[in-house]
């Protein structure tokens, strides 16, 4: 396991290389303490670092992507992988009572704090049939389908599928494509090769359609290359307008740093 789990997502600087330690053993052990939720909550929202600005970007695209669903208030709606409630709050601003699921004790305690109206449910819903059963009429799971091993992926896209209402949607992120400016450079960089995740938009496309989801839509953003995650960006206004403007993009897509999924459930399943 490495030490507080933050290393395993943005690779360790050894000697001018980035050095990626040996992942936990499944990605359900990635964020168990309170020192990683801590050190993951603390640099998301920093408008001026690249996580806080990739998460100003995905507001504009979620706020795109409920804009042509038309969802009503009503809709019920759950936030799979929530952490520590980034991506909740944002959907407790526009449904009633939204769901937050977490297998770590320590992230859900402060999405506690930040979401006081969300119904938050702890544990595995993989390996515990009937813990958040829906049925949802949206799905969202951010940060979490890239780095999650293959057999944990297929286990919650069933649970997805079996959990949402026929013309329900996923929203997932992926973010990092190995095809972008930073995916190229931190290529150049690791070792050994090939040891940090990284998906392609086509390969994430590939993952939902084997699951038994038709894919709506792709949309990518963040595409200015960076060299650390939590370090403050130089020239941060002008990035922002810059991958505001170039957010959803879909000549530039394939080379996008990040992208969003949008997915709904197949009729007739995964062979269907
Ligand atoms: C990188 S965090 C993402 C948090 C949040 N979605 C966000 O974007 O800020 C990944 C989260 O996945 C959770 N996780 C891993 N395996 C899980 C599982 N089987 N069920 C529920 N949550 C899980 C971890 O506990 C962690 O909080």
């Amino acid at each position: 396991m490495p030490g507080d789990g933050r290393e395993w997502e943005l690779g360790v600087r050894d000697r001018g290389k980035h050095v990626t330690p040996a992942p936990p053993s499944s990605y359900r052990e990635s964020h168990l303490s309170a020192a990683k939720a801590r050190s993951y909550d603390e640099d998301l929202w920093d408008p001026g670092a690249a996580k806080g600005l990739d998460w100003l970007v995905e507001q504009r695209l979620l706020d795109d992507v409920l804009r042509r669903a038309g969802p009503a208030a009503t809709w019920s709606v759950a936030d799979f992988a929530c952490g520590t409630g980034r991506v909740l709050e944002y959907l407790g601003r526009h449904f009633d009572a939204p769901s937050g699921i977490d297998i770590s004790p320590d992230m859900l305690a402060l999405a506690r704090a930040r979401c006081p109206d969300a119904e938050l449910i702890l544990g595995d819903v993989t390996a515990v049939p009937g813990l958040a059963p829906g049925p949802f009429d949206l799905i969202t799971a951010f940060r979490f389908f890239l780095n999650a091993e293959p057999s944990l992926r297929r286990r919650v896209l069933a649970w997805m599928r079996g959990s949402l209402r026929a013309r329900g949607l996923v929203v997932a992120n992926f973010h990092l494509n190995p095809a972008s400016l930073r995916g190229v450079y931190l290529r150049s960089r690791m070792r050994p090769p090939g040891t940090l995740p990284m998906m392609r938009a086509a390969e994430a496309r590939r993952l939902f359609t084997d699951g038994g989801f038709s894919v709506l839509r792709v949309a990518g953003y963040s595409y200015l290359p960076y060299r650390r995650v939590g370090r403050h960006l130089h020239g941060a206004a002008t990035r922002g307008s810059v991958e505001m403007r170039l957010a959803g993009n879909p000549v530039l897509g394939p080379y996008a740093g990040s992208f969003l999924l949008v997915a709904t459930p197949r009729p007739g399943g995964p062979g269907g």
